[in-house]
């Protein structure tokens, strides 16, 4: 029995997320606990070096560097790991999850390369994971793609999930700004990281859509399984003439269910300006989930941030120790083929620079033809006078992306081409 009848807390990771999360609990102990019949305890902390000023005053023996303190004191049984990265806090959390003590995580990359083993852990030993922090921050959508939408056929979720790049991409739809300026400004105000490829590569947005994919359709979606594109190929121009066309420039993460499987992919999308994820500005989130009974449900909010992931913690917290509807699964995992990205069949926007001379239109057209690719639109902008060329903007009507691709190898293979600037996919609203 835990001392004083209290519900023992082990918290992994004391930067960011870990502070606020200690503080909270030591701030508001008493209203957290009013939600429990036992009052919680933070018991131990682990960091690296026990040694160094924390914002945080912890009383004496709460902090340890030694794992094996938290894994095996009898009185913790809720352990909140916000280490981040792969390891060893995925080795941790299983060890956790096999001695049954029950894991409240923060951790996208863990989760997605690890989640449906790490539930079956959990299954097994009759403890709790919970990962509502993992994706989206302080919006709730593991929890309603657990509970509140089980009853429904998930066809697709379609997410804003990248707070970073959603920031850059605003300030180079709405300021003009280059990529490289907005990136800079972006790391200036701390939303982008000093190494910013796990945002700007679509790394990150592919670790939680691959966690929301799984869930969604209840099979195994591993980040190598989705698609990934990031936003460094965009240039002010892109965004111009996507407005021109009625269309806002966002880094979309989509998971869809289809007869032939399921299909993962992130990569920047032109979407209508009319759409609701079209709307969604700044380092804000936004996930789109379609079910058979309940249509489309829009989540909106800050995902990412201390005080937003700290109430997706807490929250997983206090549903833990309640044990409010189990967070994991004893439902089996199916095993649904994945849908290949050469099978999307989508419309496409293209910006090339071309030889401004006669006869052109023609050739490009003809390698749209020869892969039966409609154009739906086409335009010609200026291009650079010195080099003697134009810019043409091209839209298609819906195409295999195998074709697409065959497309644009054409193109490529063309004397009066200079360049390819940009291949996006259009997004249907
Ligand atoms: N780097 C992420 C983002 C937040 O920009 O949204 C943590 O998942």
């Amino acid at each position: 029995m835990a001392v004083n009848n209290e519900i023992g807390i082990g918290l992994l990771g004391l930067g960011g997320i870990g502070n606020q999360v200690a503080e909270h609990l030591l701030q508001h102990l008493d209203a957290v606990s009013s939600h429990l019949d036992r009052p919680l305890s933070l018991r131990r902390v682990l960091v690296r070096d026990t040694a160094l000023p924390r914002a945080v005053t912890l009383a004496d023996g709460v902090l340890t560097d030694d794992f094996n303190d938290i894994l095996n004191d009898p009185d913790i049984q809720f352990v909140v790991e916000v280490m981040g990265g792969e390891d060893p806090a995925a080795d941790y959390l299983k060890r956790l999850l096999d001695k049954g003590k029950s894991v409240i995580t923060a951790n996208k990359e863990v989760m997605a390369k690890h989640g449906p083993s790490l539930m079956e852990a959990a299954d097994r030993s009759g403890a709790q994971l919970r990962f509502e922090a993992s994706v989206g921050g302080g919006i709730p959508i593991i929890g309603p793609l657990q509970n509140d939408l089980l009853a429904n056929d998930i066809t697709s979720i379609r997410a804003i999930i990248n707070g970073t790049t959603n920031y850059i991409l605003t300030k180079m739809a709405q300021e003009g700004l280059d990529f490289g300026v907005a990136l800079a400004q972006a790391q200036a105000l701390g939303y982008a990281e000093p190494d910013p490829t796990n945002d700007i590569e679509g790394i990150d947005a592919a670790y939680k859509i691959a966690i929301l994919g799984s869930l969604a359709f209840h099979t195994a979606v591993a980040p190598e399984q989705v698609y990934t594109e990031g936003i460094t190929g965009m240039a002010a121009e892109d965004f111009e003439f996507a407005h021109e066309l009625g269309y806002e420039i966002k880094l979309l993460a989509i998971a869809e269910r289809t007869d032939a499987g399921v299909q993962a992919r992130v990569h920047p999308v032109l979407l209508h300006q009319e759409s609701m994820l079209a709307k969604v500005e700044g380092a804000f989130n936004a996930i789109e989930v379609c079910g058979d009974l309940v249509g489309p449900v829009v989540f909106h909010g800050q995902g990412a941030g201390a005080a937003p992931t700290t109430s997706a913690i807490i929250g997983d917290l206090v549903a833990a120790a309640r044990r409010d509807g189990k967070s994991t699964t004893s439902r089996p995992w199916s095993k649904l083929p994945m849908k290949p990205m050469a099978d999307l069949e989508t419309q496409y926007y293209l910006r090339v620079s071309i030889a401004d001379q006669s006869g052109v239109l023609s050739k490009i057209a003809s390698v749209f033809g020869e892969n039966n690719i409609s154009i739906a639109s086409l335009t010609q902008k200026d291009g650079d006078n010195q080099l003697g060329t134009a810019q043409l903007v091209i839209t298609t009507h819906p195409a295999k992306e195998a074709a697409m691709q065959t497309a644009l190898q054409g193109i490529k293979n063309l004397s009066v081409l200079h360049k390819v600037h940009n291949l996006l996919r259009v997004e249907p609203i």
